[in-house]
């Protein structure tokens, strides 16, 4: 266990809990369950900085960074992370500086969550296409800058996930316990996993879905990881990978690539329930589920909760937006 993750550490306060669990009978239906069967989970719920599922996470990081005495956060992702929004926004809150290392080039136009970056008047970092390790490097790089500016600092780590981020999850897997009795599945989106780890920490791994959307080459281990961190010799059955109940056929060409699957989810969570999905994460999450169902591994009167994440802003930096009917439209109900 790392030394973080065995600490003691109070989360701070940065989003509004718990969650609501809103019924999605016409979602149900339309997925192949009973109408009384499938809620949603509103993560995208969470208050600060337009909301998302990161902000669980930040109450601990943050908690850690405040403890040790951080002036300023640095955090890294994508072009569209969301992650690296809300840690923006989370800086903002508790009055601390940031720093954001994103790969990639700086867009010429400002959308999505670039933009609520701009907004945080938070500096970026742009450093051009590098893989995790490169982006790691860029971070370390970045930190060292700040800190022979006198600053004293704090690296959120990618996407959020470690073990201590991945108790925010933890927290929403006992809320779902009271708010969704009888809870048979919880499906979520799949990316740097603390979501996920947190997930099945409380409810262990035969009730929890992970919908991989390829931002990572190796979720399954780095769920494992955390997991086996976060419940040590508790674990029932030991979190290995093989215990896991991962989907890996929802990335299609690639991370941040709408699939047709994806495309028609946006679409049936929209017309069906007038809910907003990312084409990143959620969409793909949705999409997971409906293919779970199909294959009969979701019962149709089986309790299922979908989490949705967020990722709202994201959809404004995706170039889906820009012509949302232009693919064929899912037939009316
Ligand atoms: C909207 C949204 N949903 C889901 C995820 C996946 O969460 P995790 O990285 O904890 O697997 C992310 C991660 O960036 C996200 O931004």
């Amino acid at each position: 266990m790392d030394a973080e993750s065995s600490r003691q550490i109070r989360p701070i306060m940065l989003g509004t809990w718990p969650t609501p669990v809103e019924p999605a009978p016409r979602l149900a239906e339309r997925l192949g369950l009973h109408a009384g069967s499938l809620w949603i989970k509103r993560d995208d719920l969470t208050g600060l900085g337009g909301g998302g599922n990161k902000v669980r996470k930040l109450e601990h990081l943050c908690a850690l960074a405040i403890e040790d005495g951080a002036t300023a956060l640095v955090t890294s992702g994508r072009t569209q992370s969301n992650h690296a929004r809300l840690t923006a926004a989370a800086a903002r809150r508790l009055g601390l500086r940031c720093l954001l290392v994103l790969a990639g080039d700086a867009p010429a136009t400002a959308t999505g969550n670039v933009a609520l970056e701009a907004l945080f008047d938070t500096p970026v970092r742009w450093v051009g296409d590098l893989d995790d390790d490169g982006l790691d490097a860029a971070v370390e790089l970045a930190a060292a800058d700040l800190a022979a500016e006198g600053e004293r600092v704090s690296v959120i780590p990618l996407g959020g996930s470690n073990a201590l981020g991945a108790r925010g999850y933890v927290a929403c897997g006992r809320e779902l316990e009271t708010q969704v009795p009888g809870l048979r599945h919880a499906v979520v989106a799949l990316g740097t996993g603390g979501t996920m780890a947190g997930l099945v920490a409380a409810l262990g791994p035969e009730r929890v879905l992970g919908v991989d959307v390829g931002a990572t080459a190796d979720a399954g281990t780095r769920v494992e990881r955390m997991v086996t961190e976060l419940t040590g010799a508790r674990a029932r059955p030991p979190a290995r990978p093989s215990a896991l109940r991962l989907r890996r056929d929802q990335v299609g060409p690639g991370y941040g690539i709408l699939t047709p699957g994806a495309r028609r989810a946006l679409s049936e969570a929209a017309l069906s329930e007038g809910i907003v999905l990312d084409p990143v994460y959620t969409a793909k999450a949705l999409s997971g589920l409906a293919a779970e169902v199909r294959d009969g591994r979701i019962g149709a009167d089986e309790p299922t909760v979908f989490v949705h994440t967020g990722g709202l802003p994201g959809l404004f930096g995706h170039e889906f937006i820009a012509d949302p009917r232009a693919e064929p439209a899912v037939p009316e109900a």
